[in-house]
């Protein structure tokens, strides 16, 4: 049987980590997870539990309802990935919208939401061949991941790309409005207690400010082929 890898993908907000991440899973025919849909969901979940809202977060009552909070990926043939399903429901679209982002790392700094995910994705790479994007990867979830990456773009392009996402989907956002999220949650993500986004030491770091789709991927593709040697 050929070789299989696991391959750690971090990095900041809006730094196109899945587009990459699915590109890869895909030529290499491997699994990809997309770690950031899971701390969303759980979000969604929150929000409809009315357990968050701007100005406030029921810490306790969230973790009392983590066992009920079932989350799976679902591979959709027409669109080439996995959809997130909450408790059965297909939420990928509800878990993309700026509500979500703008409670997602509060929820995401809870200890106990962590360990529930973090099991749940140590599971679900326990057999290699798998390509894995979030915050923590090649820190936490798969501290000996063969190839780690860590993806970086500055504030403003990243912005720029999250406004067109959300735009060419038809919704009703704002330039500014989304910087200050991806300001704002930088700043939460890294700081955070447990688990902060930082570069594992064994990191390859890619600034993609100013490189292109093919570039990056046939930068890692590189690296990834000498992991397979
Ligand atoms: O990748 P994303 O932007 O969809 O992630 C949403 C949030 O989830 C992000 O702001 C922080 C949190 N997250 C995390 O804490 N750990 C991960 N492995 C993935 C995401």
């Amino acid at each position: 049987m050929s070789k299989k890898i696991t391959i750690a993908i971090d990095g900041f907000s809006s730094t196109g980590k899945s587009t990459i991440a699915k590109q890869l899973a895909k030529e290499l025919g491997y699994i990809y997870v997309d770690t950031g849909a899971m701390y969303r969901a759980v979000t969604l979940y929150a929000i409809n539990k009315e357990y968050v809202s701007e100005n406030f977060l029921n810490v306790e009552k969230l973790i009392d309802d983590l066992d009920k909070i079932s989350l799976s990926f679902q591979f959709n043939a027409t669109l080439g990935f996995a959809e997130m399903y909450l408790n059965g429901k297909n939420v990928e679209k509800e878990i993309r919208t700026l509500a979500v982002s703008k409670l997602v790392s509060p929820i995401a700094t809870i200890s106990d939401v962590r360990r529930k995910l973090v099991l749940e994705q140590q599971e679900m790479g326990k057999n290699k061949g798998i390509v894995m994007d979030g915050r923590d990867i090649g820190t936490v979830v798969f501290p000996d991941a063969e190839l780690k990456l860590f993806m970086t773009a500055s504030p403003d392009k990243r912005a720029k790309r999250r406004y067109k996402e959300l735009i060419d989907r038809g919704d009703d956002v704002n330039y500014e409005e989304i910087l200050h999220n991806v300001v704002e949650r930088d700043r939460i993500d890294s700081t955070r207690e447990d688990s902060p986004l930082t570069k594992a030491i064994d990191a390859i770091e890619l600034d993609n400010s100013d490189m292109g789709l093919k570039e990056q991927f046939e930068r890692i593709m590189s690296l990834v082929a000498q992991k397979l040697k």
